[in-house]
């Protein structure tokens, strides 16, 4: 089974996967750097030459191909009952193209939803490398996040499981995972 981490922003999808990853002893993708290899060329690029719809078409495909590069090397049954890795979904990945159905469809997807002050005081603070925030004020971007959060939310609620409290320990992750692994 392939753990997807999905959330805004500057939810920690990254920090965790690479927690999980440790804990675990199992492969992490970043689909964000994933993408910024295989078309060797950077996000904000992607956004800036060819337009957002352009990279949500690149997001699409290149989830499915993270996956299968993931699964493809074990059996049927290590990819019903063992984590097999984690993937770090870019903010964006679950409101586009069915591809949250599909991550359910595939694996356990896991929200992280810190609250909006938490992923404020966080995008303010990292350096300005998102091209969907990177020329909004403070005071813009606090109301960017309300707004976008609120129409992600139909996507991100369809998720298997969610973690809502902040600081979680990894493993305290991992038995979220666990837990919520058997009921799927
Ligand atoms: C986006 C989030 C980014 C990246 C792109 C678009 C979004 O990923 O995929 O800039 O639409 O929320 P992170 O959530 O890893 O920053």
């Amino acid at each position: 089974m392939i753990v997807f981490l999905i959330g805004f922003m500057g939810s920690g999808k990254s920090f965790y996967a690479k927690g999980l990853s440790e804990y675990l002893h199992v492969p992490f993708v970043d689909l964000d750097q994933f993408i910024e290899e295989e078309q060797a060329i950077s996000i904000s690029e992607i956004f800036e030459k060819m337009g957002e719809s352009a990279f949500r078409t690149i997001e699409s495909i290149a989830i499915k191909q993270v996956y299968k590069d993931l699964v493809d090397r074990t059996t049927e049954t290590q990819q019903k009952n063992d984590i097999l890795g984690v993937i770090s979904c870019g903010g964006g990945t679950p409101c586009f193209n069915g591809n949250m159905d599909w991550m359910n469809e595939h694996g356990l997807t896991v929200w992280i939803n810190p609250a909006e002050e938490i992923i404020w005081e966080r995008l303010i603070k990292e350096p300005k490398t998102r091209p969907l925030v990177a020329s909004l004020t403070e005071d813009a971007l606090k109301e960017f996040i309300h707004q976008k959060l609120l129409e992600r939310k139909p996507y991100y609620e369809k998720a298997q499981s969610v973690i809502n409290q902040p600081d979680v320990t990894i493993s305290e992750f991992v038995n979220i995972i666990q837990n919520a692994k058997n009921l799927f």
